[in-house]
């Protein structure tokens, strides 16, 4: 399964692990794969904090980051928390609220409240170009990460240019076949072909379709992950085949002993079949594959109001999402996961999640092998 990439990064195996846990980003890391810390949710002092924590747990080896780093300035990001409250509207605000109430669930403590407002405000400023400047600032000072990855559009020039200095890959996620040509002509070294099973903000193309197009656009300069509907030693393989030098995965990851999820979220991960992970707004008011629930369902539902743009409708999704999680309504429980959540049925650890596919790895060739005529 080495392919030329795993050279270059230093890794063993590539089977490359998105999550915000840094748990699971250090037992791939440590099983010979490549985890990659999703960082746009913390703040710089945190984001140094699980950095150094990942440094002292990797055993030497290297590891990722994923930023948020948006091309375009985003004004609205100068908000404050009060400004951005008043700006969702009373129906909006009426309707979430009168739903969970009919439900029966009831509001947070304000504290709590309190907390996750100032969270959703401190993962706008990330997602600034300042603030991701500053998380990348905070990123550079950790030698161990080998690759960083721009969740959003090709990484500017000032960017590339750091990153090449300090010796550290360029990635960039991609949904589109067209988008890559463009990534290559920004200097990044690596794409990760997103398709459309992906949990997540996933565009409409399906990974068999997207990683061949991608694959092409891409020659031999850059190297290309497939990502999106990826599980099992036979999707490994298939991707393999289609080209890439190896598989990005997250929603596998939520299932582990190690993710962040608490036991009420990971019952409902896995009751939930492939055509239970749909593409909706509700969560953030961009479209994001996650297990649907009778809260998501309701904003589809005729007379709902129009969804809210980024970020007013994910301050109104995350507090009614905690107000859920408390009451633990696994009925009205939706969180990012995609189509191969229906083959995720219990939990693993890390550990056997990597072993157990390259297992099915090893089973998969081996079938196709006996597909080839005899050698003579
Ligand atoms: C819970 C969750 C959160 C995600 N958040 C991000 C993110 O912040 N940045 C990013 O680049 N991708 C994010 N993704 C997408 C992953 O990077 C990855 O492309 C995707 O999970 C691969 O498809 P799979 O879910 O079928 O494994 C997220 C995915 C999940 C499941």
């Amino acid at each position: 399964m080495r392919t030329p990439l795993c050279e270059k990064l230093g890794c063993e195996l590539p089977i490359f692990a998105f999550s915000h846990c840094r748990d699971v980003v250090v037992e791939v890391t440590k099983a010979g794969g490549f985890g990659v810390l999703g960082a746009s949710t913390f703040s710089p002092e945190q984001l140094e904090a699980e950095l150094r924590w990942i440094d002292q747990h990797v055993n030497g080896r290297p590891y990722g980051v994923d930023v948020i780093i948006p091309t375009k300035y985003d004004k609205e990001a100068e908000t404050t928390t009060a400004d951005l409250e008043t700006m969702i509207p009373q129906e909006h605000r009426a309707f979430m609220d009168d739903f969970l109430q009919a439900e029966g669930v009831p509001e947070l403590p304000p504290d709590e409240r309190e907390r996750i407002h100032r969270e959703i405000i401190d993962g706008r400023g990330n997602m600034t170009p300042d603030g991701a400047r500053r998380l990348l600032a905070v990123t550079l000072k950790h030698p161990q990460v080998k690759l960083v990855v721009s969740a959003l559009g090709s990484p500017p020039p000032d960017v590339v240019a750091q990153l090449r200095e300090h010796n550290v890959m360029i990635g960039a996620m991609c949904g589109k076949g067209e988008h890559a040509a463009r990534h290559r002509e920004a200097g990044v070294q690596l794409i990760v072909a997103q398709g459309t099973e992906a949990g997540g903000h996933t565009g409409e193309i399906a990974t068999m379709v997207l990683v061949p197009q991608v694959v092409e656009a891409c020659g031999d300069e850059v190297a290309v992950l497939a990502a999106g509907g990826i599980a099992k030693g036979s999707q490994i393989a298939a991707a393999l085949a289609l080209g890439a030098q190896g598989v990005w995965c997250g929603t596998v990851w939520l299932g582990t002993t190690e993710s962040e999820l608490d036991p009420f979220e990971k019952e409902a991960l896995f009751a939930s079949r492939a055509q239970d992970a749909v593409r909706r707004k509700a969560r953030t008011g961009k479209t994001v594959r996650m297990i649907k629930s009778r809260l998501s369902e309701a904003w589809e539902a005729p007379g709902a109001p129009e969804y809210l743009p980024t970020p007013l409708q994910g301050i109104l999704y995350n507090e009614a999402h905690a107000r859920v999680v408390r009451a633990k309504r696994k009925d009205l429980y939706s969180f990012p996961a995609g189509q191969v959540v229906g083959m995720i049925n219990e939990e693993s650890s890390v550990r056997d999640v990597m072993y157990r596919m390259q297992l099915e790895y090893l089973e998969t060739m081996e079938r196709l092998h006996k597909l080839s005529p005899a050698e003579t």
